[in-house]
């Protein structure tokens, strides 16, 4: 768990009330004026300023997607816990929102999930958007308590401008259970109430719901593979149909601190049946829905328009991200990117592919039909908010895509064919010195099957998220150069050939 200072404390104390009343909607603070700060992404969703960790309360309501995320207003490093606030028409352009949820004397706000209660299954109105979180209470973890996690409600009638927090919280108090945190509440289409997927220690649980106010306990999901994880946070659960066919599955996705595979926090998926009780896969393997090292806490949006089940992530990793090299703001969220359900010889896979409205802000600037790589492919571009994509001629051979600016920093993108394994190396990619977990190792991920496959990968200053085959591999990492990455070369040694091999630029989301 992260450390919280005793000036926080103290905060929260200050800030602390009771009782059912409406929260404060000040800004959170003055605008900073461009969003431009060297290292901050210019397409992806930062906080104007100061600290964020996970994505919270994922909503939709009439025209607008609702991302609310783990903020600590005070300081660029984790402290007493408030829901932030941004709004989209798009997924693409945000705007910042007034602070949604301030910690209270029931404790911190830690991460949850929101839903629209068409029915009034709660009595606080029709389409009311209502939050249900975790409250942290630092005094009773101080006391050496284990029943210091809780969850509560929250309610808005104007479309999550202003909140009220429910009198009677908590309504899922804790028997005991350390790290009982993250609900994502979802309608069940199988018994049409609600049902509360929540992360207990080293399982999860699931909780039902008629009214949103008193839950009751369904079931346990265990781990079926059992491999060694650390603790399990922010689970989702909800049913996808298979790509193609008519079939339906339900997905669960779960965040593990440590535990990924290259290290520190990453997100793992299962795929399963469901009968309104009880999760259950035959999956006997670990399947991660991102192999690089910043992709965590992910989750998907409730009540989207057009049944798209779209997730967003935390673009950084336990491991440092309270020492990346940023100053008046630190953290992005991902890409949205939409899941999809995808059938294979022997099971199944979760793809994650950017949304397409990001073709809005994408220009393309070069394309060349056909490129062999028995020559070096060489391309000098402004590769700082850029899209590269390119397909493979039959099956590759061991290539390496190396993105490098004028102070010799690279990032490189490789295959290996022996092994069969993609590998990411920041290592000489800029600052690196503030963690030495950061760029302690190549990263890699096994894949079968490259034959024809298509490669996608957004450069946004700080970030690279790489995406093989429309998502059924991606690789998400952070990267810090100290000046723009100006020049891509793709090589292999035995000549690979690439089709339709396309840069694009990006614009920014925040200047205009
Ligand atoms: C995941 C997490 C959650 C918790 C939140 C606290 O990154 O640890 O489990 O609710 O962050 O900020």
């Amino acid at each position: 768990m992260k450390k919280i200072s005793f000036i926080g404390i103290l905060i929260s104390l200050f800030l602390a009330g009771c009782g059912e009343k409406k929260e404060a909607t000040e800004m959170a603070a003055a605008e900073p004026e461009l969003m431009d700060e060297q290292f901050r992404p210019q397409y992806h969703f930062t906080p104007k300023e100061k600290w964020m960790n996970d994505p919270n309360g994922l909503v939709y309501q009439n025209g607008k997607y609702h991302l609310f995320y783990q903020y600590y207003p005070d300081d660029i490093v984790w402290g007493p816990m408030h829901w932030g606030h941004a709004t989209s028409e798009d997924l693409i352009d945000w705007d910042h929102q007034p602070i949604a949820l301030y910690p209270d004397s029931l404790g911190y706000i830690f991460s949850g999930s929101a839903v629209i209660d068409k029915d009034n299954t709660a009595g606080f109105g029709e389409n009311a958007m209502v939050a249900i979180f975790t409250y942290h209470n630092p005094n009773m973890e101080k006391e050496g308590r284990e029943d210091f996690q809780y969850q509560g409600i929250a309610y808005s009638l104007d479309e999550g401008k202003t909140w009220t927090k429910y009198s009677g919280n908590p309504v899922l108090p804790n028997l005991g259970v350390r790290d009982f945190r993250d609900p994502k509440v979802f309608h069940d289409p199988i018994t049409n109430n609600w049902k509360m997927i929540i992360a207990a220690g080293d399982h999860l649980q699931l909780f039902s719901s008629d009214d949103l106010k008193s839950w009751d306990k369904v079931s346990d999901f265990k781990d079926p593979v059992d491999e060694p994880v650390g603790v399990w946070e922010c689970p989702d659960l909800f049913p996808l149909q298979v790509d193609g066919t008519g079939e339906e599955k339900w997905v669960m996705i779960i965040s593990h601190n440590p535990g990924a595979p290259n290290g520190g926090s990453g997100t793992r998926y299962f795929i399963g049946d469901y009968d309104g009780k009880n999760f259950t896969t035959d999956q006997t393997e670990n399947q991660w829905l991102d192999y690089g090292t910043d992709n965590y806490a992910g989750v998907t949006f409730n009540n989207t328009p057009d049944g798209k089940r779209i997730f967003i992530g935390w673009m950084s990793n336990w491991d440092y991200a309270t020492q990346t090299p940023t100053e008046t703001w630190r953290s992005a969220m991902t890409l949205p990117r939409e899941l999809e359900l995808k059938k294979i010889e022997n099971g199944y896979f979760l793809a994650s592919f950017p949304v397409e409205q990001l073709s809005k802000i994408s220009e393309q600037e070069f394309s060349e039909a056909r490129v062999n790589l028995q020559e070096n492919f060489t391309k000098e571009f402004d590769f700082s908010q850029a899209k590269v994509s390119f397909q493979f001629e039959g099956a590759p051979s061991d290539f390496e895509i190396e993105f490098k600016n004028d102070s010799g920093e690279k990032y490189l993108i490789g295959y290996d064919a022996t092994g069969s394994t993609i590998y990411t190396d920041r290592r000489e990619a800029g600052k690196n010195e503030f963690n030495e977990k950061f760029d302690a190792r190549v990263q890699q991920m096994d894949v079968t099957g490259l034959e024809n496959a298509t490669f996608d990968i957004y450069l946004d200053r700080s970030s690279v998220e790489l995406f093989i085959d429309q998502g059924r591999y991606s690789m998400t990492n952070q990267i810090f150069p100290s000046k723009p990455l100006s020049q891509m070369t793709i090589r292999s040694k035995e000549g690979s050939i690439l089709k339709d091999v396309k840069i694009s630029s990006i614009k920014s989301i925040w200047k205009n």
